[in-house]
Formats: structure tokens, C-alpha cells, sequence
């Protein structure tokens, strides 16, 4: 695939502003959609330079937005959604990744363009069966009453939804499951995840908070490996109707992570945390995710990519970015 133009809805995120990155680099012409309301212009700004490069800001749960956009777009992105309402919030999770997937799809439908959409390894739940594999039966999904739920009904929903379309209409589809992706770009707050708290902790000399006892277990991916499994995603044709895991499978405890930042940092002194119980932040019993880390032969079988950066490298690369930011921004990490 050589110069297509490609729409990729939350292009000011983090993985999307990556992703867009690299589709510029192999010589695509991408339409970057967002609404800002988490994503930042800075994440485009090299983009912004790029003449293959056009920006729109606005709301994909608005069905009128992807009227406006270009006749030439032949593969849609669609990254732009909610994640889990650690602090609340459930209802923009549910009713962005819902009304906002359902707009990218009619669009992929009207146009019957090729349509890679974002999925997570949350949807497995707490299947105990690890490593998760797509083929797997079983998601545990927890309590509705406990409101991290609804990002993996919401994007449970997404790709059942996904399906149905490329069933009933015929265009090809792809949903991928990413594994907590880290690196530049990434989210400041809890929104992106333990790397960047920890980080930032560990910097201000500050101590780390580990929620629960910190033996939970998660396989952190550096961002330039789920690009690639993007991208692949997106170039094959052997991608199309196929739902993959696309993450490392380098699974450490949330504890590890803290002293390899620690390490990472090359800070002096002691590795300083302490356990906060899910009660203290959660008003409903917060559900955690005790084992995950993917079965990535689908996605190496099809895609021909696999996580190729460590953890410790990828934390040194991700700190130094991470400097810079916190400096160039000049406040906190929001
Ligand atoms: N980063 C990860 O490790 C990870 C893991 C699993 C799944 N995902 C999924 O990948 C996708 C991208 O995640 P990310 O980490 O880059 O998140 P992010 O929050 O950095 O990026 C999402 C972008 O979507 C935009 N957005 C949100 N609502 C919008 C709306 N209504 N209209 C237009 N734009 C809107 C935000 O402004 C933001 O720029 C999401 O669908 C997410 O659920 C990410």
C-alpha cells in the first residue's frame, strides 16, 4: 500500500499522534480527527508541518462530523474513545466508544472502505486462562455495579458492533487489543496508565502509589511496538476480519514496574511506595485485573511483527521524553 489517504480519529492522542506519525513517514496522506478533549496539539505539531498532513477538530459522537471529511479517504482509524472511569464517568465511556463507533462505522460503510478500530486486552476481563488468546471463549466481566467495567462492555460492544457491520455490509474490518502501550506522547495522569505516574513520582522524589498489593500483573508495550502492529494492521490484507492482540509479552507485577522505573531513572536513594487500597478511590468495589498479557502468535502469524523493545529500554527512552515534557509544559502532569 503506497499514498493512501487514511482518516485516523483521535490523531491528537497518544496512539493516535504516533500512529499518524508513521503513516506521514511511509509516505500516506492522513486526515487527523479530535476534539482535543483529551489529546494535544503539541502531540501533532510535527504533523501540523507535514503538507500530507490535515487536521479537523471535532466530535465523533456528532454523525454530522464525518459527513464533512474528505471523498479520498480509503482506510479508517478509529482510535478516538474513553477509557476506564477510574474517578467516574462511566456514562462518557459507554456513550463515546457506543454513539462515536457507531459514526466511524456508517462512515466506513457509506464510503465501504477498509476499517481498523481500537479495542484492549480489558475485554478479556478475568478470564484466568493466561496468556489471552483471541481464539479464547471465556471474558470475565465483573459486576455492573462496579463502573471499570463499562470500558470493556463499551468496547466489547465495539467489536461485536464492527462485526455486524462487515457482515451486513460487506467492507473489511479489524479490531485490535492493545496490551498498556507506554512511551512519548503518553498521558500524564492515571489516564495513561502506571508508566507516567510512576515516572513522575519517582522524579519529584515523591512516594509511588501501587493500588491494591501491587502483585497484579500487566505486559507494558513501548508505543513504537504497537505502531507497528497498527500499521501491519493496517498495509495487510490478511488483517481484514480478524480481531488481534497487539502488546508485549514481557509480564512484570506492578511492583517490578515501580523499582525498574526506579533503576530507569538512576535516581539515588531508596525505591519509596506505598499500597492504596481500591476502597480509597473507588466508591464501589474497584475490580482489578490480577494476570494479563497476550498470545501474540495470531498477531506475529498475520502481521509479522512481535514487541521488539524491553521494558527497561523502553522506560529510559519513555523518562527522557517524559522530562522534557513535564518541562516544556510547565505544570503538573495533566
Ligand atoms: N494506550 C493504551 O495502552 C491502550 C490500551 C488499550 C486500548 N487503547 C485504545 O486505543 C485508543 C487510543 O488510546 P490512547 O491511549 O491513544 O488514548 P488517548 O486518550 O491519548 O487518545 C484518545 C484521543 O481521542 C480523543 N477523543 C476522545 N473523545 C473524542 C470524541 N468524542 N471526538 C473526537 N475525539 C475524541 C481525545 O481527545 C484523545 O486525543 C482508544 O480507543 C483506547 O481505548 C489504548
Amino acid at each position: 500500500m503506497t499514498g493512501k489517504t487514511v482518516l485516523v480519529t483521535g490523531a491528537a492522542g497518544f496512539l493516535g499522534s504516533n500512529l499518524t506519525e508513521r503513516l506521514l513517514a511511509e509516505g500516506h496522506r492522513v486526515v487527523g480527527l479530535d476534539n482535543l478533549s483529551m489529546g494535544h496539539l503539541s502531540n501533532i505539531a510535527g504533523a501540523m508541518e507535514n503538507p500530507n498532513f490535515e487536521f479537523v477538530q471535532a466530535d465523533v459522537t456528532d454523525s454530522k462530523t464525518f459527513q464533512q471529511l474528505s471523498d479520498d479517504i480509503e482506510v479508517l482509524v478509529h482510535l478516538a474513545a474513553f477509557k476506564i472511569p477510574r474517578y467516574g464517568k462511566a456514562i462518557d465511556t459507554l456513550k463515546i466508544n457506543y454513539y462515536g463507533t457507531e459514526n466511524a462505522l456508517d462512515f466506513g460503510k457509506d464510503r465501504n472502505i477498509k476499517c481498523v478500530l481500537a479495542s484492549t486486552s480489558d475485554v478479556y476481563g478475568r478470564n484466568p486462562a493466561v496468556p489471552f488468546s483471541e481464539a479464547s471463549t471465556d471474558s470475565l466481566i465483573g459486576n455492573s455495579k462496579a463502573p471499570r467495567w463499562s470500558y470493556a462492555v463499551s468496547k466489547l460492544f465495539d467489536e461485536h458492533l464492527a462485526l455486524a457491520y462487515q457482515d451486513a455490509y460487506g467492507f473489511p474490518v479489524t479490531l485490535l487489543r492493545f496490551f498498556g502501550s507506554y512511551g512519548p506522547r503518553q498521558p500524564l495522569s492515571w489516564w495513561g496508565g502506571p508508566p507516567p505516574v510512576f515516572i513522575n513520582a519517582v522524579l519529584n522524589d515523591e512516594t509511588i502509589p501501587i493500588h491494591g498489593d501491587g502483585q497484579q500483573t500487566r505486559s507494558f508495550t513501548y508505543v513504537s511496538d504497537t505502531v507497528d502492529g497498527m500499521y501491519q494492521s493496517i498495509i495487510r490484507d490478511e488483517a481484514n476480519g480478524e480481531i488481534l492482540n497487539i502488546g508485549s509479552q514481557e509480564e512484570v507485577t506492578i511492583i517490578e514496574l515501580a523499582k525498574r522505573v526506579k533503576l530507569a531513572t538512576g535516581t539515588p536513594g531508596e525505591l519509596n511506595y506505598e499500597l492504596v487500597p481500591y476502597e480509597s478511590f473507588s466508591k464501589n468495589k474497584y475490580e482489578d485485573v490480577m494476570r494479563r498479557v497476550p498470545d501474540t502468535s495470531l498477531s506475529q502469524k498475520l502481521l509479522g511483527t512481535s514487541a521488539k523493545v524491553s521494558l527497561d529500554e523502553g522506560l529510559k527512552k519513555t523518562i527522557a521524553w517524559q522530562k522534557q515534557a513535564v518541562a516544556d509544559r510547565g505544570f503538573g502532569i495533566n
